[in-house]
């Protein structure tokens, strides 16, 4: 705007969004790696998945993503109980066993891990770095996918373990990240109920 020129330059339509180009970005949103497992009539299923999140702390409620052609989502929705092990800096050949990435099948996977249960009777694996087990409370049903709105009934936790992050289509783990940030006081910590 120096003399009054008026020649505004057209913006160039919006590239449209691919289910290609959706994928490419979404490569590049860091997430933590976790296996949700299940066991019951529905049978012994484990999956890696990063569509995981926090809902609620009161009740204490996750929601996870799962795709309705996976044989999890089957067991699942029939057990009406799933177990997230979010996985450590050290478990990529676990995440990459259960992505299906060795073949395995959904029992096979689980002669690769240790297990133990705590309420539901969903495997929990002994090296995850959190467990959360869960019994179903509510389910929705979008596109591809079922999402699990999921009730924390138990949990455990191992201290000072680096976590598994998967981004750019590769997994990292934290321990090697480089610290870029300062830690926030737990008290200015965002609150898991953002709904509020
Ligand atoms: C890093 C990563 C994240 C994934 N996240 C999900 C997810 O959130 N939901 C999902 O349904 N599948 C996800 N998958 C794909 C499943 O792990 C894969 O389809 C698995 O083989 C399903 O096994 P199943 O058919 O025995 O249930 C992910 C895979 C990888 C490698």
């Amino acid at each position: 705007m120096t003399n009054g020129s008026t020649s505004a330059a057209v913006p160039a339509p919006p590239e449209p969004v691919t289910k290609q180009s959706f994928r490419d970005g979404m490569a590049k949103l860091a997430a933590a790696v976790s296996v949700v497992t299940s066991n019951g009539p529905g049978g012994l299923v484990g999956a890696t998945v990063s569509a995981v999140c926090s809902l609620t702390d009161t009740p204490p409620t996750l929601i996870v993503c799962i795709n309705r052609s996976s044989r999890s989502h089957a067991a699942i929705a029939k057990n009406q109980i799933l177990s997230v092990n979010v996985l450590g800096g050290a478990n990529q050949h676990v995440a990459h066993i259960f992505a299906g990435g060795t073949g395995a099948g959904p029992a096979e996977r689980f002669e690769e891990v240790h297990c133990s249960v705590l309420a539901t009777g969903a495997p929990v694996i002994d090296t995850a770095v959190v467990s959360f087990d869960c019994e179903i409370a509510q389910t929705t049903d979008f596109g591809t996918h079922t999402v699990f709105i999921a009730r924390v009934l138990a949990m455990r936790m191992e201290q000072g373990s680096d976590g598994l992050v998967y981004f750019d289509r590769r997994y990292l783990s934290t321990g090697d990240a480089t610290r870029v940030g300062v830690p926030v006081p737990l008290s200015l910590a965002y609150d898991l109920d953002w709904t509020r």
